[in-house]
């Protein structure tokens, strides 16, 4: 039976790592400095005094120690509270390109062919770094890939939604490979100076170069089937665009940078994906408690548990349920390939195993493979 096969995937892990501590220090600096300044007006009732943050805080609730970004100096900086991220001409590589391009790198020398064998390029995450021309059409100059790229955004969703669409393209177009890439500048889309969300995001890149089993090489992972979802729901939410513009009273806002209802997201999508996740299973037949590992989307240590157990119908153990969050953070639309891409060793052939991602719209993805 002729299949999609995910032949080689890619990481581009940004230069800067911040902890915990290093992060609460600069929020609880914010802290002081602003009651300070209005020290007259919380006294008198006008203004709320700000509440500090705890690194302990942000580990037991979310399972996140570190994260990394493209930026440092900026975000621990007090005063500035987000990354300074210089813009670059026209004539340069755009930022969010030169980390799918890395990705795409790493992906392409362990695929081991020419790039001649890509056909397309789809970029698929939560924030482009622009409106126009699109991130894959510059990624595709990049790499010297001929034929056609886009981009699509699906919020932390979109890889999986990128496989989705690979996959009908290479049955269409068995000749040709497609690239995805998923690059994440989150911290740009990051209000640090909200205790509820500042430890949330981290920066990232990552590959998947899938192909025709026609074409495939040994190794590599057969996709079983993918199944996507989507359920509209503003408790994820990022009101900046380019509408802003014309109504500067909404310029700066705190709506036009990540904003979610936290619990609201944990109570829906928990149910939502393991019960996506188990239909999808039976539908392609699979006795759910042999699956050996998911690459769950990386939002929540407490919420993939849940879910791991839902799905097992047992406690996962760690091998079984695959964590980075721990230093990478939630990476949007990247953190389900992270886990892939660093933990897939050990399968053998027939091996199955689930790569699934949800978030923002709410959207969600499931991707079942076989090892080849
Ligand atoms: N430091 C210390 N305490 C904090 C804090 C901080 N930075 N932020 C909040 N708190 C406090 C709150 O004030 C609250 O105190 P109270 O109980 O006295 O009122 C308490 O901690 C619980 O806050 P809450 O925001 O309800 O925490 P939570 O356990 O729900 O965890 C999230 C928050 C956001 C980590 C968690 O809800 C989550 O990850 N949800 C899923 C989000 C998700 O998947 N989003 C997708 C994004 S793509």
């Amino acid at each position: 039976m002729k299949r999609t096969v995910i032949a080689a995937t890619g990481l581009y892990t940004p230069p800067f790592s911040i902890s915990n501590e290093e992060l609460v220090t600069a929020f609880n600096a914010y802290v002081a400095n602003f009651n300070a300044q209005h020290a007259a007006e919380i006294a008198a009732g006008q203004v709320q005094a700000l509440l500090p943050s705890t690194a302990e805080f942000v580990q037991k609730a979310s399972g996140i120690k570190s994260r990394f970004v493209m930026n440092k100096s900026g975000i621990i900086d007090p005063e500035l509270m987000r990354p300074v991220i210089p813009e670059r001409s026209n004539d340069e590589l755009s930022v969010l390109a030169e980390m799918a391009v890395a990705a795409a790198r790493d992906a392409i020398a362990a695929w081991g062919k020419p790039v001649s064998e890509i056909g397309t390029v789809l970029c698929a995450c939560s924030n482009m770094q622009r409106a126009y021309p699109a991130m894959a059409v510059e990624i595709q100059n990049a790499l010297g890939i001929e034929g056609f790229g886009f981009d699509m955004n699906v919020a932390c969703s979109s890889a999986t939604f990128g496989i989705k669409v690979a996959t009908d393209f290479i049955a269409s177009n068995p000749d040709k490979a497609v690239l995805m890439v998923n690059p994440e500048i989150c911290s740009a889309h990051l209000n640090f100076k909200d205790r509820d969300s500042h430890f949330i995001f981290g920066d990232v890149a990552t590959a998947v170069i899938l192909e025709s089993s026609t074409r495939a090489g040994p190794g590599g992972w057969d996709i079983l089937g993918t199944r996507l979802k989507t359920e509209f729901s503003s408790n994820i939410r990022n009101n900046f665009g380019f509408l802003n513009n014309a109504a500067p009273e909404g310029k700066g806002a705190p709506d036009k940078l990540f904003v979610q209802q936290g619990r609201r997201v944990f109570k829906d999508i928990v149910p939502m994906v393991s019960e996506m996740i188990l239909a999808h299973g039976a539908e392609l037949g699979l006795d759910q408690a042999k699956v050996k590992r998911l690459w769950l989307h990386q939002a929540n240590v407490n919420m993939n548990d849940l879910i791991a157990r839902r799905v097992l119908g047992r406690e996962p153990t760690a091998e079984e349920n695959v964590v980075v969050i721990d230093t990478y953070a939630n990476t949007s639309s990247a953190g389900s390939i992270i886990a892939f891409h660093l933990f897939h060793d050990g399968f053998a052939e027939g091996e199955i195993g689930l790569i699934c991602s949800f978030g923002a719209g709410y959207s969600a993805g499931t991707v079942f493979v076989r090892k080849r």
